[in-house]
């Protein structure tokens, strides 16, 4: 049974008090794929709504507390030791699309340490929580990295630049595909960075690399890697992830990995 704190608590509260409006949505997006009007609007207003759901929620029960939140921006708490980083839909591209993977994404700092870890799919009901010290859980069973320790039996996660993103990202990204595709049981780009590295976390994937993301893209995931036993690290081996560069994996891999994304050029 995962050990879950009064906050762990009232952030799984809030994430499927959230979510729930989430799985009308997805009913209604199919529909609007094929309208004229397109679901841009719809969508919009969907991140909109659920972070607000989740910042009144966490308010409510938590009042002082700090927030960085992709909409919204930092909110200065009275208490300046904690902030909840939240990406209120994570894979908003694949929601557009009606397709059900996506996520609801909330981290706890605590005195600048992530301290609890929620990353929850609600069209799947998938409930990934870690709690630092305690653990991390996939609808109350435990969680463990996987154990592959080559390259070649590995099905590793990551996220392409796309449409809008500056030309030196997409020659990088275009170079380390070159060298990892040959080298990997396979490469997926799921869509939703807070769930892939969740998936690192399951040991449904042997490790994730992405560049350019956000806090609340990877704020939860790096607990839930970390409280399974699993190496996290930006792409220079440090410990600044939240600046946007991450690789996740097992004690094995993620040396090789780290290795094998430098020398891709
Ligand atoms: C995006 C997703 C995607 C990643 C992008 C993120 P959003 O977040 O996590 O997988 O490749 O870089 O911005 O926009 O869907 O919240
Ligand atoms: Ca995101
Ligand atoms: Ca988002």
């Amino acid at each position: 049974m995962a050990y879950i704190s009064p906050a762990l608590n009232v952030m799984i509260a809030a994430a499927r008090k959230a979510g729930k409006p989430l799985i009308r949505d997805l009913g209604e997006l199919e529909n609007l794929q094929v309208s004229m009007k397109g679901p841009a609007d719809f969508v919009t207003n969907a991140d909109k709504r659920t972070e607000k759901i989740l910042i009144d929620e966490l308010t409510r029960v938590r009042p002082g507390y700090g927030f960085l939140a992709e909409e919204s921006g930092t909110i200065e708490g009275k208490d300046k030791t904690h902030r909840f980083i939240i990406d209120p839909i994570d894979g908003t591209t694949n929601f557009l699309h009606g397709i059900p993977h996506f996520a609801i994404s909330i981290a706890l700092e605590r005195e600048g340490q992530i301290v609890s870890a929620l990353v929850y799919n609600p069209a799947t009901d998938d409930m990934f929580v870690a709690e630092k010290g305690h653990g991390a859980y996939l609808n109350n069973k435990r969680l463990r990295v996987a154990a592959r320790k080559t390259l070649a039996h590995a099905l590793i996660g990551t996220g392409f630049p796309f449409h809008g993103h500056a030309e030196d990202r997409h020659t990088r990204m275009q170079a380390e595909l070159a060298t990892m595709m040959p080298a990997t049981s396979g490469l997926r780009r799921m869509g939703a960075a807070s769930l892939d590295i969740a998936y690192v976390a399951a040991g449904r994937f042997d490790a994730f690399w992405e560049r350019g993301l956000a806090p609340w893209d990877v704020a939860a995931g790096i607990l839930l890697v970390k409280e399974s036993q699993g190496v996290v690290s930006d792409l220079s081996g440090g410990q600044n992830m939240l600046d946007g560069d991450i690789l996740a994996a097992n004690e094995a891999l993620h040396p090789l990995l780290l290795k094998t994304l430098k020398a891709a050029k």
